[in-house]
């Protein structure tokens, strides 16, 4: 993993890099402290979502410096991993010994080191060691300022992780070191995956993830909603394979504000979660069931499938998620959707007037979310894989749960945005094998970056009950 060498103090720094600000301090340093805040708050067991929301509301910053900040706080989560063992290989002190401030600053500095192209190393070195100064580690700036230097040197010298290439690491902890992943998800990849199909799959967790929109198409076209994008100078062109998505290019600040969005022209939905809900092959009239509906993605998107005409009943454990389906679906104009709070899993018992009634139903099931690590940028060091076994549990009981409430001749789809196999196929297969009545008319599962160069990873399967 060679690095193109920088040389600190020769790059022309852009004056919003580095030069001093109105107020003294240093330009692009308000993003930096954010971007640190919440790095410990991670540490500290927060979300990384919530984390950045909750600093971003502390501080006011230009919408370059939000996104900064943003870049910055989730890029080196994601690449926790490399980033220490670039500490442990650098430092006289391993990474996990570091006081933990000063190894989350250098995590910052190191992170626009490696993988900010567009940041000058001077800047970069700068404003590491001027926060070390203000935030509480004035005696460790200069450790911060001769360590970064000294990866600036490996740089030049174009050297690598001496640990990629150390005699006994074996495939799996390259690829998670490579990649930023842990060992226990480089071995299963290693597993599901030919090795290039494995790198592939952590390149693609460490990009940012596209903006997909779903064009509404009770009330316009991908065509002109892309022409008024244009209009107000934001650039989205479609994506292979989904007839309804566009995908934003470059920035476009707050989405609220884009043309189409008051109007319910669109929402934003990852471009493979829009192939789910048409493998339902729903109708006007229909009766749907979408079980764990929430925050109503698909919800809506069915409703839409069937012109608003029919009845989608939205379910979901979770109250607070479940208003926000009331509030899509309204801003969407769409009437069919009824939200209910409960648990799917038991609705066939607690409602048997329900028995046999819906001609479709979506199990959207909770799942590890494997499928979705580049948009989780914390995910990966939070998963648990013992859990699965749970999950596994928990999607069996709703599956076993729902498929009574489906009409003979009806359709089911099982979906997760989860890579696993355990929580996949598997499952499906021997659900199917211990039901007569049920038959497997078809399963795909998608990798991240799949469609086009992007989208999350999904699992879809699609089964029918033999009609009596
Ligand atoms: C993958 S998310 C659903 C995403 C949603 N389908 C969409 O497209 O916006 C899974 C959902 O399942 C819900 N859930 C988990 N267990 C459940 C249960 N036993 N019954 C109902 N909902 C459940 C969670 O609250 C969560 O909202």
């Amino acid at each position: 993993m060679g690095h193109p060498p920088r040389q600190i103090g020769l790059q022309s720094s852009p004056a919003s890099a580095d030069a001093p600000a109105a107020g003294g301090e240093q330009r692009g340093l308000a993003a930096r402290r954010c971007a640190w805040q919440v790095l410990q708050a991670v540490a500290a067991g927060a979300y990384a979502d919530g984390a950045l929301e909750r600093e971003l509301g502390r501080v006011n910053l230009s919408p370059q410096d939000r996104a900064l900040a943003t870049e910055l706080a989730y890029g080196a989560i994601r690449q926790r991993r490399c980033l220490d063992a670039w500490l442990d290989q650098l430092g006289k002190v391993p990474a996990e010994r570091q006081p933990p401030k000063l190894r989350w600053l250098l995590h910052l500095g190191l992170y626009q080191l490696l993988h900010s192209g567009r940041i000058p190393a001077s800047a970069a070195v700068s404003t590491t060691v001027e926060l070390a100064k203000r935030g509480g580690l004035g005696r460790l700036a200069p450790v911060a300022n001769g360590l970064l230097r000294a990866f600036l040197r490996c740089q030049e010298a174009g050297e690598s992780l001496t640990r990629l290439d150390a005699p006994g690491v074996d495939a799996a902890e390259r690829l998670g070191l490579r990649h930023s992943l842990p060992d226990w998800l480089a071995r299963d990849l290693l597993q599901w995956l030919p090795p290039q199909g494995a790198d592939a799959f952590g390149a693609a967790c460490n990009t940012k993830p596209a903006i997909d929109l779903r064009v509404n198409r009770r009330c316009t076209t991908p065509e002109a909603l892309q022409r008024a994008l244009a209009a107000a100078g934001v650039q989205a062109v479609p994506v292979a394979g989904v007839p309804s998505a566009l995908t934003l290019q470059g920035r476009s600040g707050d989405l609220r504000q884009l043309p189409g969005y008051d109007q319910g022209q669109w929402c934003v939905q990852d471009r493979t979660a829009q192939r789910i809900a048409p493998l339902l092959d729903p109708k006007p009239g229909e009766r749907i069931l979408d079980a764990c509906a929430a925050p109503g993605g698909k919800s809506t998107h069915l409703a839409e499938l069937i012109d608003d005409q029919g009845e989608v009943l939205a379910l979901d454990r979770a109250e607070a998620r479940l208003r926000r389906v009331d509030r899509n679906a309204e801003r969407l104009g769409l009437h069919c959707i009824r939200t209910a709070c409960g648990d799917a899993a038991t609705l066939a018992a607690r409602q048997p007037e329900l028995l046999g009634q819906f001609d479709r139903i979506l199990l959207d099931a909770p799942c590890s979310g494997l499928g979705t690590l580049a948009r989780h940028a914390d995910a990966r060091w939070r998963l648990d894989p013992a859990a699965i076994d749970g999950l596994v549990v928990l999607q069996r009981q709703l599956l076993d749960g729902l498929w009574p409430l489906l009409k003979p001749g009806g359709r089911l789809v099982y979906a997760t945005c989860t890579v696993h196999p355990r929580e996949n196929g598997e499952l499906v297969e021997a659900f199917c094998a211990e039901r007569r009545e049920a038959t497997l008319q078809g399963r795909w599962q998608s990798w991240p970056g799949d469609l086009d160069g992007g989208g999350d990873g999904f699992f879809a399967a699609v089964l029918e009950r033999v009609p009596d």
